[in-house]
């Protein structure tokens, strides 16, 4: 993979923790410059900046700050020189109870559809934008979710609305951009044992989740890296639009 990962220059957001440090890692072995984006966890990316130095770049900023994406992103676009691929990884996913009060429920909405789409949608813009004047083409990876293929459970609707909005999403850039030279994937993980996940296993336990998918241990941030630093690769050009499981089978379980 290094062969391929190695002259590349990638945004990673939500960089610092679960799937998202995962990624970064998986990158940064193979070679790639990082831009790391993550929202408040800089101690945990302190061993990666020195392992990695030149390589591995931090970028603080709060995607629910919607309308300083522009300005974030021309700090990422400056400070790399350039973006060849860009991961929307960041991502939230809060209880959000039906039979609360209305107020509880919008405003849990509002701040899902934010940071999962809205701030994902201005970001995939912005880096159209550069690609399209960098006249050299480039990739889009979403994370999306099962979630957004079989829905949630009734305290989680806006996740699955939002995460459904994410693949429309790259499907759009991938049907819109792809003459000039720019691919869409979507990747729709089942559980991945990291803290987002932590909630639900509180709530239910771990068998409940270890009931629905065809494999006997539950799916870890290791299991998703690879495939993303596969599209990022240049490899999977064809495959643009696509969607990819990863979710322990659950489909055929
Ligand atoms: N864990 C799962 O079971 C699972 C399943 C399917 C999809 N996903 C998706 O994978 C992605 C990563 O999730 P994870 O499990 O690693 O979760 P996580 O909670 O460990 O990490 C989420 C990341 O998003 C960042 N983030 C959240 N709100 C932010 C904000 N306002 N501004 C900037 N960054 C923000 C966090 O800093 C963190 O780095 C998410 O998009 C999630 O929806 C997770």
């Amino acid at each position: 993979m290094e062969r391929y990962l190695k002259n590349k220059k990638i945004l990673v957001t939500g960089g610092s923790k679960g799937i998202g440090k995962s990624i970064v890692d998986f990158l940064l072995v193979n070679g790639a410059t990082v831009a790391i984006h993550y929202n408040r966890n800089e101690a945990s990316l302190k061993n990666t900046i020195e392992k990695f130095p030149y390589k591995a770049i931090p970028f603080q900023f709060n995607l629910e700050n919607i309308n300083s994406i522009p300005s974030f992103m021309e700090n990422v676009i400056q400070k790399m020189g350039y973006l060849d691929v860009l991961v929307n990884n960041a991502g939230i996913a809060i209880s959000s109870d039906i039979t609360g009060p209305d107020n509880d429920w919008i405003n849990t909405w509002n701040k899902t559809m934010d940071v999962n789409l809205n701030a994902t949608g201005f970001l995939c813009k912005k880096a159209i934008q550069h690609f399209l004047s960098m006249k050299k083409g480039g990739k889009i990876i979403n994370i999306s979710s099962r979630a957004a293929f079989r829905g949630d459970t009734e305290n989680y609707m806006d996740y699955a609305a939002s995460k459904a909005g994410m693949v429309a999403l790259a499907r759009s850039i991938a049907r819109a951009f792809g003459k000039r030279g720019i691919v869409a994937f979507t990747i729709a993980p089942g559980f991945v044992q990291t803290e987002m996940a932590q909630q639900f296993f509180n709530q239910y336990g771990k068998e409940t989740a270890l009931d629905q998918i065809a494999l006997n241990n539950l799916t870890n941030p290791e299991d998703i890296a690879p495939f993303v630093g596969f599209l990022a690769s240049g490899l999977a050009d064809h495959a643009t639009g696509g969607t990819f499981d990863i979710n322990a089978g659950s489909y055929v379980h």
